[in-house]
Order: structure tokens, then C-alpha cells, then sequence
């Protein structure tokens, strides 16, 4: 078994692209929306970068995958190759590597629906191939410009928003490229990550970002842009994080990085300390089973140094005084899918706990709905990637009402982090499979750790309360490492009904959103319909479909009030012929005579069992969707970050 221990300092992880091309425009009308989730890289060097961007784009497939492209710039031209498909089969009709340049740009693509064409697959260049992009972002205006730059004789050959850039440069440029960027940049509205190069300035690579993610990487004579950090890992590890509306101007030996406006600016270097292996599949035959199995590693770094004297201590970034989480008395979460269901475990935790009301609202949902908060209220958003744009959208509702926000959030430096008053970083280390699952256990972890200080400062748990709950909670990792083992157990279930077309998912208290949970990794990654219900409503409706075809998940670790009523739902269920598959407290007698398969999670405090009883059905589903053949890292139709509303 692989154990990784993964520390991190600094993490951005930030996947998107959000394009929005001319048919886009017109799919708007009809109100559609197409949506583009894209990875960029760009690199100036020394050496030879053909490898580099193959490289690097391979690391950034998880964001796009409709088409990819790559600009070479050699002895003063730029040599585009593009093509529809993924990475690899475009590379196996193209062989990017035999393509060389000092500097150059990659890209990879994905669409919902349309546009998947060759000319609209990045890079794009302008009228006489003199300046070549690469894009991820919404240019808003783009139409306007359009319309303006064609008046003045633009040719355009793609579809893309893109596209304007290129020629808004080269309508810009005087002479000098980076004076053409940013009076470009200061026409364009919306939201970009670019990478930009000139045919005429060989030793010349710019990158812009504002509200795409966009990195610098500072290498031993070469330099790079990035869309997330592991992409560059393997060639360095010195990172710059590009603010919105900055530029940066690389060399091979230099990096300056301006506003757009074009003012100077300091940045720091950050020294990650990542390994590149970390954001490889290590062995494992998908990212989803090897991030499944990190989890006793993610939920340990999570913990690290936050649990001391008795209490817990976050860093810096918390930024929300003790005198106000003293004050409060509600607090509201923000969140959208996986998230959303930590945010119903932290309710459940804080208001058993902390004894402070709470509500869970979809992120979608709440910034619409006119909210009633005043300064007693906490909303919290909690986000793998902090660029969902659901929550983005509601954390910016929020502080329209001047509440405190806090962000409980995987990476570093992300729009969610700030915007947010305070920060509580997951420390799970990249997670670059679209179904979330070490993400959401640090999520939990995070909660957890905020339920025991809100506790304390609330005085709502004696002395003793709080210590068992810190030691319940350090006994985490090594227990999540049992519960790995019972692999065995739960590949036995998926080989025997990974063929059923439906299944339900029963749970109670904190194990409810487990169930949710449970169900929706089922979806996602098998696209096997399932439902995730609390075990006592199954009574009022679900139970019309149980029949000996139907599997039905229970997660019934032992707790004092509901694991009776549990073993009822398990009875109702068996007498109608369902199979029965069970989460259940090691030691457990009873539910092995009744259920179909049992599987055993260790003793610890039922708050605990949460973060425990989600690891087998990560599994289930992985093993399921393995079994199906399905594309478990990048499901059909989803995205690791959803920018759009
Ligand atoms: C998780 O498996 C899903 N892919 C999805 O529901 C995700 O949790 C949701 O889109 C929110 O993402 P975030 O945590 O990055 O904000």
C-alpha cells in the first residue's frame, strides 16, 4: 500500500477555462450556454520546450479534452499544431515532439456542447501570424470588439473570443509587445488567463491573468506560465501567484510581473514543496483510487500542528477573532455538491456541539434569495477548488450585507480564499479526479477542528468533552488505513452488482449527507442512478422501489439514538427482497445476520464515523464504474471546477 506524506505550504490548484466563442453568442440567445474548461502552459527556455508543453499539458487534461494545441516559436516564425481529441490521439497524428522552438504555448479544451473544431482548438493568432494566444477565460465584450476591429479590416479565421485578443494586440502594437498587452488588456472585460507570444520578439513570453487562474514559474534558464502548479513541477517549484488584472513578462532569465496598467509590481516567490509525483497517478490506475487511498495522509497534514495544548489552533489566514465567533449566533454555509454535503455534516457538528444554529444553503440558491443576515451571522463557503462560481457568486452576496466570511477551501491563493474574510486551507494536496474524495474527508477534518474551537471559546464542552474529541480525531488516519483494507470486501460487491441500474443509500445524524454523498460519487462516476435519503424517510416513498433488484447502502455505525430505528429500515428493506449492503461498527453482530454484506469501519465517537463510513463508498463506486469501463477521472459531461452559474 502506497502512504504518501504530502506537506503543503502552498497549493494552487485552480482549473478552468471559460471560453465563450461566437456561437456561444448565439446559443445565449436561445439561452443556451456553452461552456469551455480549459488548461494553458506556456514556456521560454534555453533548450528545446516541446517536451515541456507535452508534458505539462498531459498534467492539465483533467480541465479539457475536446482538442488541444501547441506554438512553437522557431528562428522568428510561430509553428501552431492543433487538432480535436485528446491529448494523446492528437499527439499520435501530430508528434508534437518533433516540433522545436525556445518558446512556446500549449492548450487543451473542453466544450459542453459544439464548437469542437480544429480552428477553434487554441492557440489563435492574429491577420499575419505574427502574434499567437492561448485563452481561458469569457472575453464579455467581445462582440463590440469584434465588430470594431473588423471595421478596421481584421480578418478573422475561428469562432473564438479568443481570437480577439490577438488581433486587439496587433491593432495595439507600436513597437513594443508589452506596451501592446496591456493597452489590449485595458479594452477587454471579462475574465482571462493568456499566454501571449510574438514572432518577432523570440526571447519573449507574456502571460495576463484576471479571474482565470494563472501561475509563473521560475525555472533554472527557462520560464514558465501555467494554468494550476503540477503541470510545472517537474521543472520547478518556484512559484509566482499572479493577482487579477497582473502581467508578467518572462525571458528565459527574467520575469517582471506589472500591472496591467503597467506599474511595477513586488511579488514573492513561493517554494512548494509538492513533489511533481504527488500530482501523478503514483501506481494507481486512476487519480480517483489513489486520492481515495491518500486519505489517512490528506486527513493527518490537515491536522498537523492545528491540534495543540489541549486545543486547536489555524494559521494566520483565519483572520476571525475570537470575541467575534464568541458573538455570533447563526451561521450560514455556502457550498455546491460534494462541499454542500460537508456543509451538512458541520451543521450537524456545530449545532450538536457548538450548539450554534446553522443553515446549509446551495450557493446557487442563496445568492438569489434575497437573504436575511446581520453581523451576528458567519457565512461560511466551503470549496475544493475556490473557483466554483456558485459560491463565488454567493460568498459576494454575503458581503454585500457586511457579515464576516470564512472559506474552508483546498487552494491556495483561489478566488474563494480571497474574497473571504478568513481562510481554513484542507491541506489535501492536489486532487485532480473530477469526483472529489480526499477533498471532501479534509473538508470534514477542517469542521471538525471548528467545532471543537467553537466549543471552547463557547465553553458548550467541558475539558474532558474536548480531549476525547482531539484524541478521537487523531485516531483518524491510522483507522482510515483499516478501513482501506477492507478494499477486498467492497471490489466483491461492485463484481456482483455493478450491473444493477439504480441503488439507494440510507444514513442518519451526520451519516445522512454520507448517504447523499455515497450516492452521488455512485453518479458521477458510474453514471448509475442512485438516491441518498435520511434511513426513516425511505418509509415515505423509496420503499415503493425496493425489490430483489434494488441494493440499498446502509450506514449504520453504532450511535445511542437512531442505530435501532436502523436495523428496523434494514429488516423493511430485507423483507421485501433488496440487497443489502451495510457500513457498520467493527464489533457489530447484528447487522451481519440481517445484511447481505457487511462492511466494518472502527470504533470512534459517532461524529467521527462520517469521515470513516465515506471511504468504502468511494470505493464502491470507483469499483463499480472500474467494472463499467467508465472514464472514472473525467466523467462525461463534468468539469473539476464548474465556472459557470
Ligand atoms: C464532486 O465530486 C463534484 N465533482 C462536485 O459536486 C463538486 O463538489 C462541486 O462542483 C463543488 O466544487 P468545489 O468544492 O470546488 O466548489
Amino acid at each position: 500500500m502506497l502512504y504518501y506524506s504530502i506537506h503543503l505550504t502552498n497549493i494552487s490548484k485552480v482549473h478552468r477555462k471559460v471560453g465563450m466563442a461566437h456561437w456561444c453568442t448565439v446559443f445565449i440567445k436561445f439561452n443556451k450556454v456553452a461552456i469551455q474548461v480549459c488548461g494553458i502552459v506556456g514556456v521560454v527556455s534555453g533548450k528545446n520546450i516541446s517536451e515541456k508543453l507535452l508534458n505539462g499539458l498531459s498534467n492539465l487534461e483533467y480541465r479539457g479534452y475536446d482538442s488541444v494545441g501547441m506554438c512553437f516559436l522557431n528562428n522568428g516564425q510561430l509553428n501552431i499544431k492543433k487538432g480535436v481529441g485528446r491529448l494523446e490521439e492528437v499527439n499520435k497524428r501530430i508528434n508534437f515532439l518533433k516540433f522545436k522552438g525556445n518558446a512556446g504555448l500549449g492548450h487543451c479544451r473542453w466544450s459542453t456542447h459544439g464548437g469542437v473544431t480544429e480552428k477553434n482548438a487554441h492557440p489563435h493568432t492574429d491577420c499575419n501570424n505574427r502574434i499567437s494566444v492561448v485563452h481561458n477565460g469569457i472575453i464579455e465584450n467581445y462582440s463590440e470588439l469584434k465588430d470594431e476591429l473588423a471595421k478596421k479590416g481584421h480578418k478573422f479565421s475561428s469562432q473564438t473570443d479568443t481570437e480577439i485578443i490577438a488581433h486587439l494586440i496587433e491593432d495595439n502594437l507600436k513597437g513594443n509587445a508589452e506596451e501592446a498587452v496591456s493597452a489590449a488588456l485595458s479594452r477587454v472585460e471579462g475574465s482571462y488567463a493568456l499566454g501571449i507570444l510574438f514572432a518577432d520578439e523570440p526571447e519573449l513570453l507574456i502571460g495576463a491573468k484576471n479571474e482565470s487562474p494563472l501561475i509563473v514559474g521560475i525555472g533554472n534558464n527557462e520560464n514558465f506560465i501555467a494554468s494550476d502548479v503540477p503541470s510545472i513541477l517537474s521543472y520547478t517549484n518556484k512559484i509566482i501567484y499572479l493577482e487579477d488584472k497582473e502581467m508578467v513578462v518572462l525571458t528565459k532569465n527574467r520575469h517582471k510581473v506589472i500591472g496591467i496598467d503597467r506599474k511595477e509590481k513586488k511579488k514573492k516567490i513561493h517554494a512548494i514543496n509538492w513533489s511533481a509525483e504527488a500530482a501523478k497517478k503514483g501506481g494507481y490506475k486512476h487519480f480517483m483510487l489513489k486520492e481515495i487511498y491518500e486519505q489517512p495522509s490528506a486527513i493527518a497534514d490537515t491536522l498537523n500542528e492545528r491540534l495543540r495544548n489541549g486545543s486547536v489552533s489555524f494559521e494566520k489566514e483565519f483572520r476571525i477573532p475570537g470575541d467575534y465567533l464568541k458573538s455570533i449566533n447563526r451561521i450560514i454555509f455556502v457550498a455546491c455538491g460534494t462541499s454542500w454535503h460537508a456543509a451538512l455534516t458541520g451543521e450537524f457538528m456545530i449545532e450538536e456541539l457548538a450548539r450554534i444554529p446553522v443553515e446549509v444553503e446551495y450557493a446557487s440558491e442563496f445568492r438569489y434569495r434575497h437573504p436575511i443576515l446581520d453581523k451576528k451571522t458567519l457565512v461560511i463557503a466551503i470549496s475544493q477548488s475556490g473557483e466554483t462560481a456558485d459560491t463565488i457568486a454567493a460568498l459576494k452576496e454575503a458581503k454585500k450585507y457586511g457579515v464576516q466570511t470564512l472559506s474552508i477551501c483546498n487552494v491556495m491563493g483561489s478566488s474563494i480564499t480571497r474574497i473571504s474574510d478568513g481562510v481554513i486551507y484542507t491541506r489535501a494536496g492536489p486532487e485532480i479526479g473530477v469526483a472529489s474524495t480526499k477533498a471532501f474527508t479534509t473538508q470534514l477534518a477542517v469542521l471538525y477542528l471548528l467545532t471543537i474551537l467553537l466549543s471552547k471559546i463557547r465553553k458548550t464542552l467541558n475539558e474532558k468533552q474536548v480531549r476525547d474529541m482531539i484524541n478521537g480525531i487523531r485516531k483518524v488516519p491510522l483507522q482510515l488505513q483499516s478501513v482501506l483494507e477492507e478494499d477486498k470486501e467492497i471490489l466483491k460487491c461492485a463484481e456482483l452488482y455493478y450491473s444493477k441500474l439504480n441503488s439507494i443509500y440510507l444514513g442518519r445524524g451526520v451519516n445522512f449527507p454520507i448517504a447523499l454523498e455515497g450516492a452521488l460519487k455512485l453518479k458521477e462516476v458510474s453514471y448509475v442512478h442512485a438516491e441518498g435519503y435520511p434511513a426513516a424517510e425511505m418509509k415515505h416513498g423509496p420503499i415503493a422501489l425496493i425489490d430483489k433488484s434494488m441494493p440499498v447502502v446502509f450506514i449504520a455505525p453504532h450511535d445511542v439514538y437512531t442505530y435501532k430505528k436502523v436495523l428496523g429500515n434494514i429488516e423493511e428493506v430485507k423483507a421485501r427482497g433488496g440487497i443489502i449492503i451495510a457500513i457498520a461498527t467493527e464489533g457489530d453482530k447484528e447487522i451481519p445476520k440481517k445484511a447481505d454484506h457487511t462492511i466494518f469501519i472502527p470504533k470512534n465517537l459517532y461524529t467521527l464515523s462520517s469521515m470513516l463510513a465515506i471511504v468504502p463508498l468511494q470505493l464502491l463506486a470507483y469499483h463499480i464504474a472500474d467494472k463499467l469501463g467508465r472514464d472514472i477521472d473525467k466523467p462525461r459531461n463534468l468539469a473539476k471546477s464548474v465556472v459557470v452559474e
